[in-house]
């Protein structure tokens, strides 16, 4: 019989591919800090709730980032009020499951994963919420071929995410929850305010273990597409999160963000590009807020969002443009493709408001004239 090392270009003779953690794409929050995380529990000598890898007080000095006694530097992974953190993770530390809420881009999707790995040391028990989001995706489904030869046993039992969380004590992560069926919803009524998932085709049930929550994340500009039942909703604790304040601090958060990204996919090195940055956050502001930064002239905003998450992203594309294709300096030609893309979501409507922004805001500021130029030629 032909085995696959005998086949000529059969798999065997392929390089075997790296496995290693470095090849991966994108290591999980928890590989990504194991090293800060080790050194925090090290270091942590508050009291931890039960099931907790770390004191409250350790999980946001992991996110807001800060010094280790020691000196270690913890870097931040969320930039953003420390109060909405420390009453996050108050919440967690309670029955009370978490709910982020905020218009997309705002870091939920972040936040809730480094919750989950500095709390748990595990940010993958994820259900993703969409339309087609089943109960059993939520609960737990069967492995038909061992249930129809079986019957229905442990074994033929395919636990959710949400009850693999609930028997080991650990943070189960639910994405866009308003985007789920009510009803799918509703399944998590009984896991949050009974804490337990029964299983009736087995006479059994799974109870939760200490340690186990929910962090839920839903997008503010969902909101009516499946509202949060009242009866769900008492059962979170709800923290919007807000778009970054001042454009110092979004600057901050994207050349931050874009730095790791751009080692994480070996961009070759680039100067900080730091002006660029400056120049997307303030167009992308000033769109949302529609009013210039001056405060002088009302502008029409556009349909799309422009979150930094946006902002972020064509910075990136940007980054490898210009290492690639150009001299490796971030320049305007880089970005001005992507601005143009984030903008102009729909056809008609928002390459109006985008060309009346060209030629009413961008033309008069003098040292905007490459942006200018650039953006003139893409539109
Ligand atoms: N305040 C912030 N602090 C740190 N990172 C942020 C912040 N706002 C946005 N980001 C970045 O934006 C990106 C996208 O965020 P994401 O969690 O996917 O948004 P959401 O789930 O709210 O739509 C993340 O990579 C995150 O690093
Ligand atoms: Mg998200």
């Amino acid at each position: 019989m032909m085995t696959n090392e005998s086949v000529p270009g059969g798999l065997a003779g392929r390089p075997p591919r790296e496995q290693s953690a470095e090849a991966v794409l994108r290591p999980h929050a928890e590989q990504e800090n194991a090293g800060e995380l080790k050194r925090l529990a090290e270091h942590d000598d508050r009291p931890r709730p039960p099931g907790w890898r770390l004191s409250p007080w350790a999980v946001t000095l992991y996110l807001l980032g800060g010094e280790l006694p020691d000196g270690t530097v913890i870097g931040p992974k969320y930039v953003g009020p420390r109060r909405l953190v420390e009453v996050a993770v108050a919440t967690l530390a309670t029955d009370r499951a978490l709910l982020l809420l905020g218009v997309p881009g705002t870091a939920k999707t972040w936040v809730s994963e480094h919750l989950a790995a500095a709390i748990s040391g595990d940010s993958t028990l994820l259900v993703q919420g969409t339309a087609g989001t089943s109960e059993e995706a939520v609960r737990y489904g069967w492995n038909y071929a061992r249930l129809l030869a079986e019957g229905p046993s442990e074994k033929a039992l395919v636990e959710s995410p949400l009850m693999h969380a609930m028997r080991t004590g650990a943070v189960a992560r639910i994405e866009e929850l308003t985007r789920m069926p009510s009803d799918v919803q509703d399944t998590l009524i009984t896991v949050l305010s009974e804490k337990t998932l029964p299983v009736p085709e087995l006479g059994t049930e799974v109870q939760a273990r200490k340690g186990f929550t929910v962090i839920a994340t839903a997008n503010d500009r969902d909101r009516g597409v499946n509202e949060l039942s009242s009866a769900l909703r008492r059962r979170f604790n709800t923290v919007v999160l807000p778009l970054p304040e001042s454009a110092e601090d979004e600057v901050d958060i994207v050349a931050r963000r874009v730095e790791e990204i751009g080692s994480a996919l070996e961009l070759p090195e680039s100067p900080a590009g730091l002006e660029e940055i400056r120049r997307v956050v303030t167009v992308f502001r000033e769109l949302r807020s529609g009013l210039t930064g001056d405060g002088q002239t009302k502008l029409k905003s556009p349909s799309g969002t422009l979150s930094t998450a946006e902002a972020i992203s064509v910075i990136t594309s940007g980054l490898a443009l210009a290492a690639h294709f150009g001299d490796g300096v971030l320049r305007a030609a880089d970005v001005a493709g992507g601005i143009v893309g984030a903008v102009v979501q729909d056809p008609v409507s928002d390459r109006v408001v985008w060309q009346e922004y060209l030629e009413t805001v961008v033309r008069d500021r003098a040292e905007w004239l490459d942006f200018y130029r650039a953006c003139r030629e893409v539109s």
